[in-house]
């Protein structure tokens, strides 16, 4: 097996090996997961008590927990853990099916980049023969990249050989043949699609309109599960210049030291889709408003921004995320990478992030603009650059949950549960409040409050959450946390059990 795209990481090690260095011999290893274990159980005791008192009493005022180098970068502690997607004894190579599986992805990069694995799953599960998909042209994004501009098509049909047939194009003989059209049903199990295999009585060629989370985050075969882990962090690779471009800006980045990437989710589209405008003025928030209500696959029209915001469900201003990570007690010279595309309001918002942490880098400030050149009118290229930086960072912030922070903090977990922060936007929107009030100072007080907020929100491992509790039918599988976000226990083992 290859190592994944995420060997831009600057030593050449590969990512099957990037947990080995931690390794220790057996006794160490107990004897430390035993006095990690005692320290863990003393914090637990000790934060929940410091809980308790503080939510009774939000002016409590203490000492902030001292800020050791290593609580705000380090994150693993040689978690016993290792990857693991080889398939069982009982996984068969596929055979020369005769059945073709065309598609076409939906969505944004990771969007489709998920879907194209699901689709790998897929056309095994269905014995068929995968023809190379064809990306979106017309999403929001508008980027008219096609597979083998963004991804190494050579090395995904390479590496899934012993897994699924995959092809460039379908067979000149089957062209002209009529097709069956199927929009397969969302988060479908495996009995859905061997039912869907009666198709093939009558057609040699299915055709697949979207593939976005065709297929359930739970309840399926391991070998079905590892092939996704293996055709998402293995073959799916993006393509060489834009690997070569992401390793370099990686490089550059970490000249500095460490840095984290901070997924800015402040963009036009989000702020319209969400109905979130806090902090704009009118002219901005009627603009937003009418994007939305003219965009025809936005169903929800009428939002009212200040429950969003109250909900958690609004991504964090730039000034909110600055508050947010000075708090944590991030240092004003960290290197902070922000992976988005435009800033909504540009300047007007950053400003308030800029004077808190003045080392902002973009793409555009990291990149020559010869460098930029081929991928800055083709967004999906861009983001793939903005995903290896994230991947690759020493922490990962997203300031909204989506597709590419989700897909992003899976694949951290992945290669060793690197260190991701998922704010708690709901409670920070409480404290943020509060400061806007003048009840709430910027201060150790807030900083206690923040870090306490985030003890349990740094990436460490833990099995993919279920649904909601109460939810039934599609609501259940709706609200699972995605295969991709998490893909423990899979393809995450405890060392003894291989
Ligand atoms: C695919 O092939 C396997 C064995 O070759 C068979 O057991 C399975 O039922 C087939 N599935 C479908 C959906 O045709
Ligand atoms: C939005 O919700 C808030 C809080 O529930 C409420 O005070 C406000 O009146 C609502 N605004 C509109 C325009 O309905
Ligand atoms: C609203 O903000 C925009 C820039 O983001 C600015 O150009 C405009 O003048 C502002 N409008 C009002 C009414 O303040």
């Amino acid at each position: 097996m290859r190592p994944s795209m995420a060997s831009t990481r600057a030593s050449s090690s590969s990512s099957f090996d990037l947990l080995r260095p931690r390794l220790l011999s057996p006794s160490p290893i107990s004897l430390y997961v035993l006095l990690l274990l005692a320290f863990s159980t003393a914090v637990f005791f000790f934060s929940h008590r410091q809980i308790g008192q503080v939510s009774h009493q939000p002016f409590f005022s203490e000492a902030p927990p001292k800020l050791l180098d290593e609580h705000l970068w380090d994150s693993s502690h040689g978690y016993g853990l290792h990857q693991c997607i080889k398939p069982t004894h009982r996984y068969e190579a596929p055979r020369d099916w005769n059945r073709y599986l065309t598609v076409r992805s939906n969505g944004g990069l990771n969007q489709m980049r998920t879907g194209i694995c699901d689709m790998v799953a897929v056309a095994r599960i269905m014995n068929a023969t995968l023809v190379i998909p064809e990306l979106d042209k017309r999403s929001f994004w508008q980027d008219s990249s096609a597979f083998s501009d963004i991804f190494d098509e050579k090395h995904f049909i390479k590496a899934l050989q012993g897994d699924v047939r995959i092809v460039r194009q379908l067979p000149k003989e089957l062209e002209s043949l009529p097709r069956a059209r199927k929009h397969f049903t969302s988060w479908a199990s495996m009995r859905y699609y061997e039912e869907v295999s009666h198709l093939w009585k009558e057609h040699k060629v299915i055709h697949v309109p979207k593939s976005d989370s065709r297929l359930a985050n739970n309840d399926l075969p391991i070998d079905i599960q590892r092939l996704r882990c293996r055709a998402l962090y293995h073959a799916l690779q993006f393509s060489a210049p834009i690997q070569d471009l992401g390793k370099k800006l990686v490089e550059r980045l970490k000249s500095h030291g460490r840095y984290i990437a901070l997924h800015l989710r402040y963009e036009k589209d989000m702020l319209s889709f969400t109905g979130c405008t806090y902090g704009l003025n009118d002219t901005e928030a009627e603009m937003l408003t009418a994007l939305r209500e003219s965009t025809k696959h936005w169903k929800l029209k009428k939002i009212n921004s200040t429950e969003q915001r109250m909900g958690g469900s609004c991504p964090l201003t730039p000034k909110e995320v600055g508050i947010f990570l000075q708090a944590l007690g991030y240092p004003p010279s960290t290197y902070i990478y922000i992976a988005a595309g435009e800033i909504f309001g540009g300047e007007s918002y950053l400003s308030d992030l800029r004077s808190r942490f003045s080392n902002l880098v973009f793409k555009e400030s990291l990149a020559t603009a010869e460098e930029l050149k081929k991928f800055s009118s083709h967004a999906s290229q861009a983001a793939a650059i903005d995903y290896i930086i994230s991947v690759e960072s020493d922490v990962f912030v997203p300031s909204y949950t989506g597709n590419m922070a989700r897909a992003v903090e899976g694949h951290r977990r992945y290669l060793g549960h690197r260190k991701t922060i998922n704010p708690d936007r709901k409670g920070l929107v409480e404290l943020f409040d509060k400061i806007e009030k003048g009840e709430l100072k910027e201060d150790s007080t807030l900083s206690s409050l923040v870090i306490r907020m985030h003890k349990s929100r740094q990436g460490a491992p833990r099995k993919r959450y279920g649904s909601l509790p109460g939810m039934k039918g599609r609501n259940r599988l709706r609200t699972e946390e995605s295969f991709y976000e998490n893909p423990f226990p899979e393809c995450i083992c405890h060392n003894q059990k291989h």
